[in-house]
């Protein structure tokens, strides 16, 4: 069996697949194959089994590039907005992603992004190492409260509910949240309170999205939803960049109707949105949610675990 890694991932997964004596390939480059070199390298061989990123786009030329010998496209990710499933489907070839695996760091990646930005935490950084400290100040950099406060979460899934439980336990946060479908048991244990997504918007200090991007949360976040936001209030994404609209962000917070963003995800990664760089209001992270070691390793050996039981003729573990 012969399996196309895109791009070097932690051995944990590798090790796995040769185990099995499957022969693996895997992007030679440090870098994103583009997609011509993507089908170049999928052409090269008959590969049973592909285990590409989150920033690979699996569309249908992909599909037809790997062959009808492909049984399996196993996402070294939990989302699964760079698949054409629809495709992947049409062609008899499952889909897998890793959930579970890293909600915990993606939901505490979340919180310290929270923090960072309602802290003014990068900013006193920058103020340090650019030598400006000249002594302790009673107005100086003055940051949020954030214990008691309104946390709002768009998506209570399960990254979602790890931020709420933490920020509710850990914070006193009063959760308001919004989701497609209701979640009556974690509206018990944490005091959460289902509204709508324009109340969500309207009540909260901090607004965290949680969503998978879909066609239905693709700029979920327009410029009319930023309006309705506090002048005090955050908003926190670790989630897809295109759940915001970027620029209509850029301007909410040139003209100061929010307080400030942290944003872990782009609309155009590795982008930015012209003007978002320059503003002190944001702190920037460069898609790092689920980059602890741990759970890397743990996201390699899911996708390699769902190439295993397919290729043994098993169900996948974690089908999409
Ligand atoms: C995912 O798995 O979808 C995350 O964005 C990776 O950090």
């Amino acid at each position: 069996m012969k399996v196309f890694v895109t791009r070097s991932i932690p051995e944990t997964g590798i090790e796995l697949l040769k185990k099995q004596g499957y022969a693996v390939t895997i992007n030679p480059y440090d870098r994103v194959l583009t997609k011509a070199e993507l089908i170049d390298y999928i052409k090269k061989d008959r590969y049973d089994a592909l285990l590409p990123l989150l920033t690979d786009s699996i569309d249908s030329d992909v599909l037809d590039a790997i062959g009808p010998q492909c049984k399996i496209v196993a996402n070294y990710a939990v989302g699964i907005d760079n698949i054409n499933i629809a495709e992947a489907k049409k062609r008899g070839i499952i889909v897998t992603n890793t959930p579970g695996v890293l909600t915990e760091a993606v939901a505490e990646h979340t919180i310290a992004m929270l923090f960072a930005i309602a802290d003014r935490l990068v900013e006193a950084d920058r103020y340090m190492r650019e030598g400006k400290y000249k002594g302790w100040g009673p107005q100086l950099l003055l940051g949020a409260d954030i214990a008691q406060k309104t946390l709002g979460i768009i998506g209570l899934g399960r990254i979602g509910y790890e931020v709420a439980k933490r920020m509710h336990r850990g914070f006193d946060s009063k959760i308001v949240y919004y989701d497609q479908i209701r979640k009556e048991d974690a509206e018990r244990e944490l005091k959460a309170t289902y509204l709508s997504l324009d109340e969500v918007l309207a009540q909260s200090d901090f607004v965290c999205i949680c969503v998978s991007l879909t066609p239905q949360t693709k700029r979920l976040i327009t410029a009319e939803r930023l309006r309705m936001m506090k002048p005090t209030a955050y908003l926190i994404n670790t989630a897809r960049g295109a759940i915001i609209d970027e620029k209509a962000l850029v301007l909410a917070l040139q003209e100061r109707r929010i307080a400030g963003a942290a944003l872990d995800v782009f609309e155009h990664e590795p982008d930015m949105a012209p003007g978002l760089a320059e503003l002190d209001t944001v702190v920037l992270a460069p898609h790092i949610g689920s980059a602890t070691i741990g759970t890397r390793s743990k996201m390699s050996e899911m996708a390699a675990q769902n190439i295993i039981a397919v290729l043994h003729g098993k169900p996948p573990i974690n089908p999409v």
